[in-house]
Order: structure tokens, then C-alpha cells, then sequence
């Protein structure tokens, strides 16, 4: 079957004119003699009229009683509505009903995470999850024409291999015919390689990390994009850096504006991210950390989160009460569904009222030569309406491969990428050791084998440059563009500790 149906995307085109789209049943309502069918075909959503009489009668009741989900061709009119969910609705002449659906799992009603987790072969249908997923490829697409028009060279990273470039506690083990391999969990150390040979370079894949922990920011297998480049210094770096996440940004917001707002993303906050950001030194962020500055803030959230708290429950409170008497079943479905999110809601006030005051007690109590923790970078971005760069790092809780700071050897040349309000590391990067003398030392104060990095040693044998990089993990930058929290939203199928169900 071709497909000659007209994209709901393009609907604007047939003003007036008739048009059949071809699309899925995502929403229906009936009032007696008019039927709106809301139909979704990938491209949006349009809103469909079918008036008794003006379609055959036992058309008439076939979609009356269609299933959500059902598959369909529609025919009508285009007619300009601005209240319509598309800005044109379709008045309906005709229509085919290709697969009937009986008792779709997902409702309007809607459902806990973990119903919605384990359905995700169709959750992705959702509304939220279109949305999400669109501009996951906007994303996408803007990294590949960031890195491609300013002259940098793809080279594809090998997934199986015996280095570990980050900690050591994060390897999936795999046997590659007898010998122990893993996973990458980066593909930097291969791409230091490359950039001798091209200069600027990046690779683009999936990353593997055998995290323990159930956060809202940790994946086990995640995509990150690296680049690499010779002659650079730290402030050269950072540069590339906030040039290319404005980039991304801006692309986002200039493609995917209704994408936005159907999601609640904060547009005015993104619309400012252009450089220059901030720029702190860890030792400045651990003064911030355990300043008055600090403690202020945090009482002071705390105080909101109470706020926000009770006026939660109000909402709740008023809403079962709703529910009680005799309401009509549209508006008790939409009273569920509200009551559903609110209770989620609540858990999570709850969660960060029960949490501020740990958070306050390890900020106040940071020691310097900690790496800083979850709670802690979160603290710092949420203080910020741009993203924060923190760098220098106490070289003791940083990657062997780091270059020392050669006029404060406590401290190595790295940085982290802090987004704003409360989103946190979405890059991580540095300057390499370059001395090898130095990089032989620190592989073997890390205590790694280093007959696997005889090769890697061998790039500061033969014509050792300054050079440096960085990693920037997609779905934590997707979960701070669209303002969604748990970065497990941001894939398709997320691979998580405890869940690798499709
Ligand atoms: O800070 P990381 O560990 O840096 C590296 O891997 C360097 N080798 C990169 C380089 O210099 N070429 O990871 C980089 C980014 C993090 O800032 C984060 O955005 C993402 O990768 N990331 C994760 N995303 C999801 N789940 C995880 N478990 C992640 N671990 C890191
Ligand atoms: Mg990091």
C-alpha cells in the first residue's frame, strides 16, 4: 500500500479541500448526534467531526463504538479551528476502519509508572512520550550538525574492549570467546587516538555502566556524544563546550516550540541559555556549598516545598471529595487521572521535604577532596538560571587519565557541566595527561592493569600534544530541555537496575 494519505502536519495545506489522513483513534467523545474522534498518525493530532446524517448510519455507529487505538482512514472537509487540538479539524464524509481495537491497556484514565514502564511497546504511542521522543531527535540531529559543520571527524568507538576509562566498579563483564572482556563505558581513550591523526574529532554511541544506583539521573546503558580535540587548553574546552550546548538549545526551541509547551518546559529559562556560563572552580562551589549562602537557600526551599505540600493536598482533598457525589463519567475519569499525578506529586514533595535537611547537613559539612555527590551538584544548579561550569577537581577523585594542574598539583584540568534547577551533570570532560611518565604513575596509583594501556601510553611516546575532551550523555540533556525529571522518559526503552522488560 502506498501511502497517499495527507499528513495531519500538513493539513494547513487542504484549507477547504477534502483530505483522507490515515492515523490511529487516540481519543473519542460522543454527544447524540455528533462524534469528535481525535485521530493521531504520527505527525500530530486532529480533532474529527462526524454528524448523523451526514455519514452513513451504520458508519455513524461502527465509530461510535470504535475502540481506542483502533486503526483508521478518515474523510472529510479541512476546516480552520483555532480551539482545535491542530488548528484544523476534519468534518467527516467518510471513513475505513482498517483494525478494530477492543480494551487498549492504556486509558485516559491513566496509570502508575510502573504499569506505564511495563507498557512501554505502547506507552510510546502517548502523547508525552511523542513529544519527548521528537525532540529527542532534535537533540540528536543537532549534535551530529554541531560536530559535522565545524570540522570535527566522526570516528565509530569500539563497544567491546579490555580498558576501563572510567571507575572500575561500573564494567559489564562480558566473555569474548574465553577472554574477559566489557563494555564500553566511554569512548574516549580510542578517540584520543583518533585525534592525532584528524585533530578534531567526536564519537557518538551507546555507553555502558553497571550502575548500582536507582537514581532518577542513571541509566545502565545510555548515549553519549565525545569530542576530542589536539592543541587545546582548558579554557578552549569550556568555550566548545557552551557554544554547543546553546546550540542545541536553540535548535530545540526553533523546532519544537508546540513540542515544548504541550510538555510545561520552562522556555523563557531556555531561551536565555547563550554564553558566556558561569564558571566556578570546585573549591569556590565547596565554599558556596558549605556558605550561609547556601543554608538560606535551602531553608528557604524548604519553606516552599511546605507550600507547596499542603496546597497538594488541598487539590487532593478537594478532588476525592468530587468524587464522592454524582459527577458526570467524563469528568470523573479526568478527576482519576488528575488524582493519579497529584498523588505522584505529592510523593515527590515529600520525598525532597524529607531529603532537605540531609542535604543541608552534608553541604554544610562538604570536605574539600570529596567528589561532589548527586545532592550536591543538584543544590549548585538550582541556584543557577544558566548552566554552571565547576572546575579543578581534587585530582585524588578524578579519572587516571586527568591532566594534573601543573601549578597546583592537588587539582586536575577537568570540568563538569551543571544544568540549571536542579537538573545537574550533563557533561563531563578535561585535559589529558600528556607527560607519560605522569599518565604511568596514575594508572598505576589507580590500580589498573597496565599491559592493557601499553597502546594508550604509546599516543605520549610519538609526538605528545595538550589535548582534551569531553562527554555529554543525551538523555540527562533531553530531560533538562523538556523539564522532565526521571531521565528513564528520555529513551525509548530504558534499560535500568532493576528493569529490562522490552
Ligand atoms: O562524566 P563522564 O563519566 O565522562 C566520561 O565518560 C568521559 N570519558 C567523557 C570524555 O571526557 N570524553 O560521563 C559523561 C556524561 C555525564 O556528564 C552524563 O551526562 C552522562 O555521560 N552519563 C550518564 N547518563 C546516564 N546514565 C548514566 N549512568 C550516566 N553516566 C554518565
Ligand atoms: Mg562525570
Amino acid at each position: 500500500m502506498t501511502n497517499s494519505f495527507t499528513q495531519i502536519k500538513n493539513l494547513a495545506n487542504f484549507k477547504d479541500k477534502e483530505a483522507t489522513i490515515a492515523g490511529w483513534l487516540y481519543n473519542s467523545r460522543s454527544s447524540g448526534k455528533i462524534q469528535f474522534l481525535i485521530i493521531r498518525d504520527g505527525t500530530g493530532l486532529c480533532q474529527c467531526i462526524a454528524e448523523k446524517g451526514k455519514v452513513p448510519d451504520e458508519l455513524f455507529e461502527e465509530l461510535r463504538h470504535l475502540g481506542q487505538e483502533s486503526s483508521l482512514t478518515v474523510t472529510g472537509a479541512v476546516r480552520k479551528d483555532e480551539r482545535s487540538v491542530g488548528g484544523y479539524e476534519l468534518a467527516v464524509s467518510g471513513a475505513e476502519i482498517i483494525h478494530t481495537t477492543t480494551d487498549y491497556p492504556i486509558t485516559p484514565k491513566s496509570h502508575g509508572i510502573d504499569f506505564l514502564l511495563k507498557h512501554r511497546h505502547l506507552h510510546l504511542r502517548s502523547q508525552r512520550q511523542w513529544c519527548i521522543g521528537k525532540i529527542r531527535h532534535t537533540v540528536i540531529d543537532a549534535i551530529r550538525r554541531f560536530f559535522n559543520d565545524n570540522g570535527f571527524i566522526l570516528i565509530d568507538t569500539p563497544i567491546f574492549t579490555a580498558m576501563a576509562g572510567e571507575d572500575t566498579q561500573t564494567l559489564f563483564g562480558v566473555d569474548y570467546f574465553g577472554e574477559p572482556l566489557h563494555l564500553t563505558q566511554t569512548g574516549q581513550l580510542h578517540l584520543e587516538s583518533a585525534a592525532m591523526s584528524f585533530g578534531k574529532v567526536y564519537c557518538f554511541g551507546p555507553t555502558f555502566r553497571a550502575e548500582k544506583s536507582k537514581t532518577r539521573r542513571h541509566l545502565t546503558e545510555f548515549w553519549m556524544v565525545e569530542p576530542e580535540v589536539a592543541f587545546i587548553d582548558l579554557d578552549g574546552l569550556l568555550e566548545l563546550a557552551e557554544n554547543f550546548v546553546s546550540f542545541i538549545v536553540a535548535q530545540v526551541l526553533q523546532k519544537n516550540k508546540s513540542e515544548l509547551e504541550a510538555l510545561g518546559a520552562d522556555t523563557a529559562t531556555l531561551s536565555k541559555i547563550r554564553p558566556p556560563f558561569y564558571r566556578l572552580t570546585y573549591t569556590e562551589a565547596v565554599e558556596i556549598l558549605a556558605g550561609e549562602r547556601t543554608k538560606e537557600f535551602l531553608a528557604k526551599q524548604l519553606e516552599e516545598l511546605k507550600g507547596q505540600k499542603e496546597q497538594t493536598e488541598k487539590r487532593i482533598a478537594g478532588l476525592e471529595e468530587e468524587q464522592k457525589g454524582q459527577i458526570k463519567q467524563w469528568k470523573r475519569e479526568k478527576n482519576a487521572a488528575e488524582l493519579i499525578e497529584l498523588r505522584t506529586e505529592l510523593d515527590e514533595v515529600n520525598v525532597r521535604i524529607e531529603n532537605n535537611p540531609k542535604h543541608a547537613k552534608l553541604a554544610a559539612g562538604f570536605q574539600w577532596g570529596k567528589d561532589l555527590g548527586g545532592s550536591d551538584e543538584t543544590i549548585i544548579s538550582q541556584m543557577h538560571d544558566k548552566p554552571v561550569f565547576v572546575t579543578h577537581y581534587p585530582k585524588a577523585a578524578k579519572a587516571f587519565y586527568m591532566k594534573t594542574d601543573r601549578g597546583n598539583e592537588k587539582v586536575v584540568l577537568n570540568f563538569d557541566l551543571l544544568a540549571p534547577a536542579g537538573f545537574g551533570e550533563i557533561i563531563g570532560g578535561s585535559v589529558r595527561e600528556d607527560n607519560h611518565n605522569l599518565l604511568v604513575e596514575r594508572i598505576k596509583d589507580q590500580g589498573l592493569n597496565i599491559e592493557n594501556y601499553t597502546w594508550y601510553l604509546d599516543l605520549r611516546k610519538y609526538g605528545s600534544v595538550p589535548h582534551g575532551g569531553f562527554g555529554l550523555g543525551v538523555e540527562r540533556t533531553v530531560a533538562w530541555v523538556t523539564g522532565e525529571r526521571h531521565i528513564r522518559q528520555c529513551i525509548a526503552f530504558p534499560r535500568l537496575m532493576d528493569r529490562v522488560y522490552i
